[in-house]
């Protein structure tokens, strides 16, 4: 039988600056209506100038030690999704792993934008169940505000910054990870990226005047594609989990759209009261997105042991990523 992996404990961090709607209004041509009504979003938190990726994966890595009673030392290998990682190397991963202490860790990044969270999280699964290691440490966490491009109102109004991690062990009895879906479309590479910074398009005065160091997206192209995948991908782990939407308690969709969550819950035939979301107070966090939520649920005492969940998100690459597991 399958080493099953499940999770242990949540933690989260948010950085305290709130940036509402009211406040882009004096940023960029903009409303709070047109804000509001195209995404859902009410306002966003933004890290100090001196807060890095890191210390928001630490700090929410953190909180999910304690309240898995676990010590850092027993961490075998840290994995953090990060499209923001602090360098380009050493991986974000490994600062973290020297933040909290967790000396005996591997550590590593894992980069699949929106939806890496997921891509971390099974990889992770896949180091449980093959016997490998025990504990695991999977943490989101992003810096979005230093990668978006303040003067663009297609995107500036979307994102947000922020970390959630969890604890992932093997628990005797317990089933966790029931099912997942990866993929991706690399075809796509053009509708969503940053195409400065890499070897392909190096820094240069020329391209930081172009702000080509900054997020650009086809928001229309990706909206429509979003939809489709995270339905798709949803289907697919529900069959593979053997299960009907009917029996998941919670649905915890990538807190990109409102618009979106409305056409993938309005497609699987699921009431909204079923989904969470919390994108009006944190806008799109990216990889952060899905364990901060995760987090909120388990701390408003939504989770009961045996509840089944199904995670689903979309990102850059396209990338696409769903998972069925049980609390
Ligand atoms: N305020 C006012 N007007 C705006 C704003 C703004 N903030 N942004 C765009 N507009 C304008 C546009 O310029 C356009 O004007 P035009 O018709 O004169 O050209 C008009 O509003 C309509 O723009 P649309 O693109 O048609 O608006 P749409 O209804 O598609 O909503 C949005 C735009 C919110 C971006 C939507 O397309 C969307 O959410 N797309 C998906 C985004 C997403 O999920 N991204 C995931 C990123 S994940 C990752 O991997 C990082």
């Amino acid at each position: 039988m399958r080493r099953t992996s499940s999770i242990l404990s949540t933690g989260a961090y948010l950085p305290s600056r709130v940036l509402a709607n009211a406040e882009l209004e004096k940023m960029v041509e903009t409303t709070n209506e047109w804000i509001l009504s195209r995404t859902g979003i009410r306002e966003r938190r933004i890290a100090d100038e001196g807060e890095f990726t890191s210390d928001m994966g630490a700090r929410a890595a953190e909180q999910a030690i304690e309240l898995g009673g676990i010590d850092p030392k027993s961490i075998d290998l840290i994995i953090c999704a990060t499209c923001t990682p602090d360098t380009i190397f050493p991986s974000t991963a490994c600062h973290i792993q020297h933040k909290i202490g967790a000396t005996r860790a591997a550590a590593f990044d894992i980069q699949a934008a929106c939806s890496g969270f997921l891509y971390a999280l099974v990889t992770a699964d896949q180091f449980i169940s093959s016997g490998v290691y025990q504990t695991i440490l999977v943490i989101g966490a992003e810096k979005l505000s230093s990668i978006v491009n303040w003067q663009d109102r297609n995107t500036c109004v979307l994102f947000g910054d922020g970390a959630g991690a969890v604890i992932l062990q093997h628990r005797p009895g317990a089933r966790g990870v029931l099912s997942f879906d990866l993929g991706a479309d690399g075809a796509q590479t053009e509708i969503l990226s940053i195409p400065a910074g890499g070897c392909r398009v190096p820094l240069t005065p020329e391209v930081l005047d172009q702000r080509l160091q900054f997020i650009q997206m086809s928001g229309k192209e990706v909206f429509k594609y979003a939809v489709n995948a995270m339905n798709r991908s949803a289907e697919e782990s529900l069959e593979k989990a053997g299960c009907k939407p009917e029996q998941i308690r919670w649905f915890i969709p990538h807190q990109a759209n409102q618009r979106i969550v409305d056409a993938v819950a309005q497609r699987m035939n699921v009431g909204l009261e079923h989904f969470v979301i919390n994108l009006d107070r944190y806008g799109n966090t990216s990889a952060a997105c899905m364990p901060i939520a995760l987090h909120e649920t388990n701390m408003a005492g939504k989770l009961d042991r045996g509840d089944l969940l199904l995670m689903v998100s979309f990102g850059g690459g396209l990338t696409w990523a769903s998972t069925v597991l049980e609390w």
